[in-house]
């Protein structure tokens, strides 16, 4: 860590070595947060801290497998007392997709994809959550998905894993609520990431990748700080990009059969 303050708000990321993980890192980096940018990928963390500190910004990195429960409570505990005791944002965002007839995967991949985007999800809110009670005004963002809308054909597993962050998300949402703690989740549809970069499914034909990374930092940042209005509305899930918006409020509104038609013609199947 490069200065230590604990004037200034901390952001803890997992996944923060690459993709919407390292935008988000810059985005907070540039606001003045002491970052924590957390990821497997060693090598991406050290330009991720160099980039950071040639912005005058202020972080710690290090190695963190998000299934690893005592690595994951080893690293947010250090992160935090170095950050003079705080957590103001903590951003489970690392996960990994696998698109494809769900047949035709391994089973192994199916497993390795719930261990990564549920069981890490846990890890970090079980190991944050002392943190961000005794610091005021703290917030969690989980990555979910646009295919937490309804099931998505070609991506049934990943698609599964998001509907378990939605509800994560709103259950403790609710319970941690008298700890003054605000449990929010991003919905992007496809972003042009490492992780879109060789799929193709019905859905990425049909609707395309058009969001970057950088969308998604803005979005997050700008759910952690909400306006009066969102704030007394309690906004929880936060669909990034118009057609995300679309296709959750269609969802809302059309019946049952009318969802899973639509869903079944946009992946083609
Ligand atoms: N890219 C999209 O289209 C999209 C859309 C909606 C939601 N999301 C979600 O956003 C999050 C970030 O996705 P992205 O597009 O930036 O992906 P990405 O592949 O670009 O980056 C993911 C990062 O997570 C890290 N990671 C993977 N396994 C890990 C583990 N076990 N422990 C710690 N770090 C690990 C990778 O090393 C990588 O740096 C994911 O949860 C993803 O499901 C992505």
């Amino acid at each position: 860590m490069t200065t230590p303050n604990a004037d200034r708000r901390s952001v803890f990321i997992t996944g923060a070595a690459a993709g919407i993980g390292r935008a988000t890192a810059l985005t907070f980096a540039r606001k003045g947060y002491v970052v924590g940018g957390y990821d497997i990928d060693e090598v991406g963390l050290k330009t991720l801290a160099d980039e950071i500190d040639q912005m005058g910004g202020s972080s710690q990195t290090g190695h963190l497998d998000v299934t690893d429960s005592d690595e994951m409570a080893r690293c947010v505990g250090e992160f935090a007392e170095a950050a003079g005791g705080r957590l103001d944002v903590m951003i489970n965002n690392a996960g990994i997709l696998r698109a494809g007839r769900f047949e035709e995967l391994d089973v192994a991949g199916h497993l390795k994809e719930i261990d990564i985007n549920t069981k890490g999800v846990v890890n970090g809110l079980y190991a944050a959550f002392p943190y961000l009670r005794d610091t005021r005004n703290s917030v969690v963002v989980n990555l979910s998905s646009a295919s937490a809308i309804y099931g998505q054909a070609e991506l049934a597993n990943y698609s599964a894993t998001k509907f378990f962050v939605r509800g994560i998300t709103e259950a403790l949402d609710i319970e941690w609520s008298r700890h003054g703690i605000r449990v929010i989740a991003m919905w992007p549809l496809y972003v042009q990431t490492a992780m879109t970069d060789n799929i193709k499914t019905g859905t990425t034909d049909s609707l395309g990748i058009r969001l970057t990374a950088q969308d998604i930092a803005d979005a997050i940042v700008a759910a952690t700080e909400p306006s009066a209005l969102r704030r007394a509305l309690h906004q929880v899930h936060f669909p990034v990009g118009s057609q995300t918006k679309v296709l959750v409020a269609g969802s809302r509104f059309s019946p049952a059969w009318l969802t899973r038609l639509v869903n079944k013609k946009l992946a083609h199947s």
